[in-house]
């Protein structure tokens, strides 16, 4: 009787070899960063499913087994981001290719490698990122995580100053204060006080290369053994920041660059507001964010309110984020469970529209 000559397993990982030629020079590089020496690899001995991550559970690590061809085996592990669509893993695609560029030579902020792109599987494959900590999760302490994610905007946004695409708000307005269930009074008021805001947007110099969805969820902190900048706090300095998700990547320089600054508060904001009808917290953690922004800056002597000689737009900005989010909100649960929600995110917005409280550097 004959037995099988490749079992089921080995049948996969042989097909994996012959196929993946392409993909071994991939991993060499990667694992090349990992262990700091050139390692030919000779075969892929194996592959593990890890996590899945992700808010639909779309992204898959997979850790290969790798064998050099000094007979050492290795593990690389590898992001598999599964979209919905070609269009959106397209987008996501050239944000990625758009992000590593922007950072080829940047020692402290990084994006994971874009390894694989398929339009018609609609699918991504990344380096996988390990030993690196979801904002959330990361144990720095808030300050310091606050510092480090001011510091990496501006190597997105540029330092070059340019008029702001007015309209890219006022549609964006017109779309949250018709989207919403607001009663007729409030939604004409809110719409006034958001178009008050725009002259200080058009008026603003503060045009941008745009992260698009610089939210806490997006942003990873990996600790190191050498520091990667000369801040002077130590754990700071050995923490190395990865931007990831770049679906919303906006490279044409004219996005307001206060926006990412708004994406990222505005969750925080509403709850600050919700439990405590003030944003104080908010506040202090909008001051520490921006002092990392101006911290990069400052060798182009240079600081964010440079770009707004009328004066800041993060009110505007976090202000628009609350809206938005309370939109997506109504999207997930429908319109009918929300409305708690949606007077209390009317209620914010025109406290934050009124009273300027993040117009920190008055
Ligand atoms: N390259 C990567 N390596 C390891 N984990 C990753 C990588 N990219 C994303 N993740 C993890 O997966 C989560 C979801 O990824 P993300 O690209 O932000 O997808 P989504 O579109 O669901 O927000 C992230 O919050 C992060 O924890
Ligand atoms: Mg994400």
């Amino acid at each position: 009787m004959t037995s099988d000559i490749l079992a089921h397993e080995q049948l996969k990982i042989e097909l994996i070899n012959v196929l993946s030629k392409f993909f071994m020079r991939h991993l060499e590089e990667i694992l090349q960063e990992k262990i700091g020496n050139f390692q030919s690899i000779d075969k892929i001995t194996g592959l593990v499913f890890g996590k899945r991550l992700g808010r639909r559970g779309e992204l898959q690590l997979m850790t290969v087994n790798v064998e050099s061809t000094k007979n050492q085996s290795y593990e690389v592990v590898l992001a598999f981001k599964f979209l919905n669509n070609p269009e959106s893993a397209a987008k996501e695609g050239n944000g990625a290719v758009w992000l590593t560029d922007i950072l080829k030579n940047n020692f402290k902020i990084h994006t994971p490698r874009l390894l694989y792109f398929s339009h018609q599987n609609s699918l991504l494959i990344y380096q996988g990122l390990v030993d690196t900590h979801e904002y959330l999760d990361s144990k720095l302490d808030q300050p310091q995580k606050l510092f480090l994610s001011g510091l990496a905007l501006p190597y997105i946004h540029g330092i070059s100053r340019n008029k702001v695409m007015v309209d890219r708000y006022l549609h964006l307005i017109t779309g949250v204060t018709d989207g919403l269930n607001i009663p007729p009074g409030d939604k004409n008021e809110l719409f006034s006080l958001f178009k008050d805001d725009l002259n200080r947007v058009g008026t603003s110099e503060a045009g941008a290369n745009c992260f698009g969805d610089f939210h806490p969820g997006n942003i990873m902190f990996k600790e190191s053994e050498r520091p990667s900048s000369n801040i002077g706090d130590t754990k700071i300095d050995r923490t190395e920041v990865f931007l990831i998700d770049p679906a919303y990547v906006d490279s044409e320089g004219n996005v307001d660059r206060a926006e990412d600054i708004g994406t990222f508060f505005s969750k925080f904001a509403y709850n600050d507001y919700y439990l405590s009808e003030s944003f104080d917290r908010t506040i202090a953690d909008l001051e520490i964010l921006c002092r990392g922004y101006d911290y990069a800056i400052n060798q182009n002597q240079l600081s964010l309110i440079d770009f707004y000689p009328e004066g800041s737009t993060f009110d505007f900005q976090i202000a628009l984020g609350i809206m938005i989010d309370t939109m997506f909100k109504t999207k997930t649960f429908g319109a009918s469970n929300i409305q708690d929600r949606v007077n209390k995110c009317i209620e914010a917005v025109q406290y934050i529209l009124r009273k300027r409280p993040f117009d920190i550097y008055e």
